[in-house]
């Protein structure tokens, strides 16, 4: 018997299947990738040999060029798949996608997808780990891994922290990882915004509390996650406009006075700033949104790791 977690050959579909042991080691194994990222030769040997796909069928930025850094910092060689110009514009299928990838060699599948579910069919095509990189509504979890860590490593631990996640919970799946990896941690989270745009028994399935009105969601809160409008998975016309919703919701000077007065100010990116945000507070001193671009890449370096089975 061992007290230390096996990562090998796991997959990373949602925080549900890791402990919070686990998540703790995670981190800390994300704390030297970071210290990895601040040296002037960013790189290691200690992937060399494996070989990691970027398989995104839907938008990003900073995640996908975060999971490449850190496959090419711990020296795999990487490949990425380009959805657009791909064959799967020529009606090939994800399956036939995969077996093709597949023959080529690849080790780990680091995948985004709109459909939730995707990346399980990832796994059940190739047979290989896969990390999910966002698949439609349902789970970021690497995403929730480096907000995690941002929290962690500013404040030593989340027992006990009051989180406040604020915007578009309904179509948010970083909300949903991050209640479910903070929560693990000990953190309890209120999350705030318009009823439309609030899942029904959120409280039931989740355990966090609902407000309405901002300022109960921000009152004492430690952290304070703004989220993003996701117009492009809203079909309902859910709020009457984006000023009416910024009226009742943005994180201004005015609305962040009921948080604690050094409370960490996040939010997953990309923003729409003066919807959800002022640059006033994106941009204040108590913000870490940089920080948990630069965090994405350690975090995903120690993920790789892990998995992979690298040689420290
Ligand atoms: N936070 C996030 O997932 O950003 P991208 O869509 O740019 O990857």
């Amino acid at each position: 018997m061992t007290d230390v977690p096996q990562f090998l050959g796991r997959n990373l579909f949602d925080l549900d299947d890791y402990s919070a042991a686990e998540i703790l080691y995670i981190l800390e194994a994300a704390k030297g990738m970071k210290e990895i990222n601040l040296r002037e030769y960013k790189k290691i040997p200690t992937l060399r040999g494996k070989t990691v796909c970027t398989l995104f069928v839907e938008n990003s930025t900073r995640t996908r060029m975060s999971f490449e850094l850190a496959a090419s910092r711990l020296s795999a060689d990487v490949v990425s798949f380009e959805a657009p110009i791909s064959s799967l514009g020529k009606g090939e299928s994800l399956q036939d996608t995969i077996y093709t990838l597949d023959a080529m060699g690849i080790d780990l599948y680091c995948f985004r997808h709109s459909s939730p579910g995707s990346p399980q069919l990832v796994h059940k095509y190739s047979g290989k780990p896969v990390i999910n990189g966002g698949d439609g509504r349902h789970a970021h979890p690497t995403q929730a891994l480096l907000d995690i860590f941002s929290i962690w490593e500013k404040l030593g631990s989340l027992e006990g922290l009051k989180v406040a996640i604020v915007g578009d919970i309904l179509n948010s799946r970083v909300v949903r990882s991050n209640m479910i990896g903070m929560r693990k941690l000990g953190a309890s989270i209120t999350v705030c915004g318009p009823r439309t745009l609030m899942p029904t028994g959120i409280e039931e399935v989740y355990g966090c509390r609902v407000e309405y009105q901002l300022a109960e969601a921000l009152l004492d809160a430690d952290v304070v996650m703004g989220l993003r409008m996701q117009m492009e998975r809203m079909t309902d016309g859910l709020f009457p406009s984006l000023e009416e919703y910024s009226k009742y919701y943005v994180l201004s000077k005015d609305t962040i006075k009921y948080a604690k007065d050094d409370a960490l100010i996040m939010h997953p990116g990309p923003m729409n700033r003066g919807v959800e945000i002022l640059p006033e507070i994106a941009d204040g001193k108590h913000s870490i949104i940089v920080e948990q671009v630069a965090n994405g890449v350690a975090i995903r370096m120690a993920l790789m790791f892990l998995i992979l089975g690298g040689k420290a």
